[in-house]
């Protein structure tokens, strides 16, 4: 199955994204995650993305969707459980999801949107911290790591993410709101939309996920 995680920074998509592949057979693909791997390793596309994502901009369409097709056709297995988280985020990127599915008879086969406030969307961002090295996200009051700035699988110094700056995090809700919340009603008019309140528990959302997937199943 393809499903498609959509909703504003600090939603909760990475968090779910996680405590699904822990559970079930299962891939994500997130572009903000390949956006910073490229430019922590300072490759021409990290060098492309870096002005865009620092300010809270989007990365241009064509960069965007070429990068997901080159993934997604790497992909093994048919019978996976695929994870878009962060992707589409334009009617645009929409669009060309769906060609480029027919294209190869695949589908959407669901969106799980995540409600959630302003207030806590700024919360979660701003409190924000991640490990550069293996990816774990925490929380400085949610979800703190054991001992203050390290982090708890690998030892690593965690980081504040350049974008989780306060006016950065506003920016990039008006982003959401200008360019990205057109896809609820998109999906919404292909009857693939699930909605799922995010500001519940971690594993309460996974429970609501679960009942949902098998909806669209
Ligand atoms: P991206 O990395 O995708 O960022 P985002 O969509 O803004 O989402 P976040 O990763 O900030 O939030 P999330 O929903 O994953 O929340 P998380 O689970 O971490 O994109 C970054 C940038 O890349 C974009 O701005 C753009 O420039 C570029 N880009 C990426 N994709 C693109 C595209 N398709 N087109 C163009 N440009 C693109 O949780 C947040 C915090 O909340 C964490 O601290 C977590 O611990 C906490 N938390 C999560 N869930 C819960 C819960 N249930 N209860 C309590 N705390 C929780
Ligand atoms: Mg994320
Ligand atoms: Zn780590």
């Amino acid at each position: 199955m393809n499903i498609i995680l959509l909703g504003p920074p600090g939603a909760g998509k990475g968090t779910l994204s996680k405590k699904i592949l822990e559970n079930l057979n299962a891939v994500q693909i997130s572009t903000g995650d390949i956006f910073r791997y490229n430019i922590k390793n300072e490759t021409p596309l990290g060098v492309k993305a870096k002005g865009y994502m620092d300010k809270g901009e989007l990365v241009p369409d064509e960069v965007t969707i070429d990068l997901l097709w080159d993934y997604f056709d790497k992909l093994e297995e048919d019978d996976l459980l695929v994870l878009f988280d962060g992707f589409p985020r334009t009617l645009n990127q929409a669009k060309a999801l769906d060609n480029g599915m027919e294209e190869r008879n695949q589908k959407i086969d669901g969106v799980i949107y995540f409600d959630v406030d302003y207030d806590t969307l700024i919360k979660r961002t701003t409190g924000r911290r991640v490990c550069p090295e293996c990816g774990a996200t925490y929380h400085i009051e949610n979800h703190p790591p054991k001992v203050e700035g390290i982090c708890d699988k690998c030892g690593t110094q965690l980081i504040h993410r350049k974008d989780d700056e306060l006016e950065t995090v506003k920016n990039r809700i008006d982003v959401y709101n200008e360019q990205t919340a057109v896809l609820i009603d998109y999906y919404t008019k292909k009857g693939i939309l699930k909605s799922i309140n995010g500001t519940q528990t971690v594993d309460k959302i996974f429970e609501e996920f679960n009942d949902k997937l098998g909806e669209l199943n």
